[in-house]
């Protein structure tokens, strides 16, 4: 039965040497020689390093194309251009699904035509001397951002690559992105990955883990997202893990949003070891983008706004060209330039906005009602009290495409816009909890003039995209 315990020394081995036979490129890693080229990195080049002393909200973009030399232009670009402080790669679909073979042939074919026949740089394929070249080629700290459920070869190519920060947790890389991975597998899976960047971490080379905070990125209530972070936070700090920045997406309510990324870093430093240094990361909206690009900045600048009062550690911003998918690498640029311009505008201005307190003490309840019930399912234990909540129901995610997850939760706003919910199936929530979510509701519905219904929740789901916070019935209100 799997817990939430430390891989053992030649365990980790073990699986590191099956890993790595599974594509020719994993023979390159050493670890020993890879411990000495992070050695010999400069400074300003180490992200954990970096992200926690900076003393304002850092802007990374995210940003992946097929081949070396073109990943390395956009980096650059990115850097200059758009002043990011920290880069991203984010690695092509084939790769997340260990597709290694098809990613080798997009590659080929990116090389022959110039094209961008991959949707992100496949750094499995361009192996351990790929990532270095992109590594010392770029003049700031550079992450790996992906979606990959079994990101283990990944990892090992990666961290040996030069990379020092990691995207993505258990949860919350199987929950929104598949449906073929079971939730056990996917927490033994990273369970390895934080092992191995605990065995980094021990020699003195601080891998940066991040949890995926959005998840499905669709009206996410704040204390389901909180939890999963502190769950994946627990899990990779067992493994060693001594830098985590755990992440929350822009719900777009502004003291919903302050108040979460207040209890995100709060309870961060409360649930986990001392040992590890916690820092947040922003998301911009993660859910639908209106197609035109000028709205589109609205959403960001509101995104700004909102990082500048709550002052995460880092800002994870889109691009006006959300709408399409991959932006252009200049409209990639004006995102950031977007953000920094707000951040910059507001963030020394003192800003009182009422009712962030209440909200914050409200967040921080659910969440802890939800911790609770997962140390009680697992008797103690988080990876086996988090499989058995999120099979009775106890712990869900809405909108979950993953089998993992009931999905039977389902939020919708309330009268000012903050994500509340409406359909509790099995949540483990207490009961008065319920009854402030129940009230403001139907506050909405009387403003409406209507029932609370799924209505509310699908109008919901499209109102930002369409160009308002709130799904209001069209033509009335
Ligand atoms: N380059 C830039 N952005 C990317 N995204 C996905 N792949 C890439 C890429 N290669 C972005 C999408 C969306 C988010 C989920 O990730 O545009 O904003």
């Amino acid at each position: 039965m799997i817990r939430d315990e430390r891989i053992p020394a030649d365990e980790l081995q073990r699986i590191d040497e099956e890993i790595r036979s599974n594509w020719p490129t994993g023979a390159d890693v050493d670890f020993e020689e890879a411990i000495e080229y992070h050695e010999s990195l400069p400074e300003h080049k180490r992200f954990a390093d970096v992200l926690e002393s900076a003393d304002k909200p850092l802007l990374q973009p995210r940003a992946g194309v097929p081949r070396l030399d073109d990943q390395i232009e956009l980096l650059e670009y990115l850097h200059k251009e758009g002043q990011a402080d920290l880069l991203p790669t984010t690695i092509d679909s084939y790769t997340r699904d260990n597709e290694y073979e098809k990613a080798q042939q997009g590659l080929e074919k990116a090389r022959e035509t110039g094209d961008d026949t991959l949707n992100g740089f496949p750094a499995v394929n361009h192996g351990v001397d790929g990532c270095r070249k992109l590594i010392d080629a770029i003049d700031a700290p550079i992450e790996v951002r992906h979606g990959t459920p079994d990101a283990r070869l990944l990892a090992a190519i990666t961290f040996a690559g030069g990379f020092q920060s990691f995207e993505g947790g258990p949860i919350s890389y199987n929950i929104p992105y598949t449906k073929r991975h079971g939730l056990e597998e996917t927490i033994e899976r990273w369970q390895f990955v934080d092992r191995l960047a605990g065995a980094y971490t021990e020699r003195g080379i601080r891998i940066n883990r991040e949890p995926f905070g959005p998840l499905t990125g669709t009206l996410v209530p704040p204390s389901i997202a909180i939890a999963i972070m502190l769950v994946e936070g627990k899990l990779a700090a067992t493994q060693g893990v001594r830098s985590l920045t755990l992440g929350y997406g822009q719900v777009g309510n502004v003291v919903q949003d302050v108040a979460a990324l207040n209890a995100l870093k709060k309870l961060g430093n409360e649930y986990l070891p001392d040992e590890v240094v916690v820092t947040t990361v922003f998301h911009e909206w993660m859910g639908g983008f209106p197609p035109d690009e000028a709205r589109a900045n609205g959403v960001i600048s509101l995104g700004g706004m909102t990082a500048a009062i709550a002052q995460p550690d880092k800002v994870i911003t889109k691009s006006p060209q959300e709408f399409q998918g991959v932006p252009t690498k200049e409209a990639n640029a004006s995102g950031l330039r977007t953000t920094r311009q707000v951040i910059d505008m507001a963030i020394e201005q003192k800003i009182d906005i009422d009712g962030i307190e209440e909200e914050q003490d409200l967040i921080e309840r659910e969440t802890r009602c939800l911790m609770d019930t997962i140390f009680e399912h697992g008797d103690g234990d988080v990876v086996q009290g988090t499989l058995k909540a999120f099979d009775s129901g106890a712990l869900d995610v809405p909108f979950a495409p993953s089998d993992s997850a009931k999905g039977a939760v389902l939020p919708a706003r309330d009268d000012d816009g903050r994500v509340r919910i409406f359909e509790w199936a099995d949540l483990a929530m207490d009961d008065d909890i319920k009854e402030i979510h129940k009230a403001r509701l139907s506050q909405r519905a009387t403003t409406e003039g209507r029932d609370q219904s799924f209505r509310m929740v699908a109008d919901d789901v499209d109102a930002i995209s369409d160009g308002k916070l709130i799904g209001r019935p069209q033509g009335d209100v």
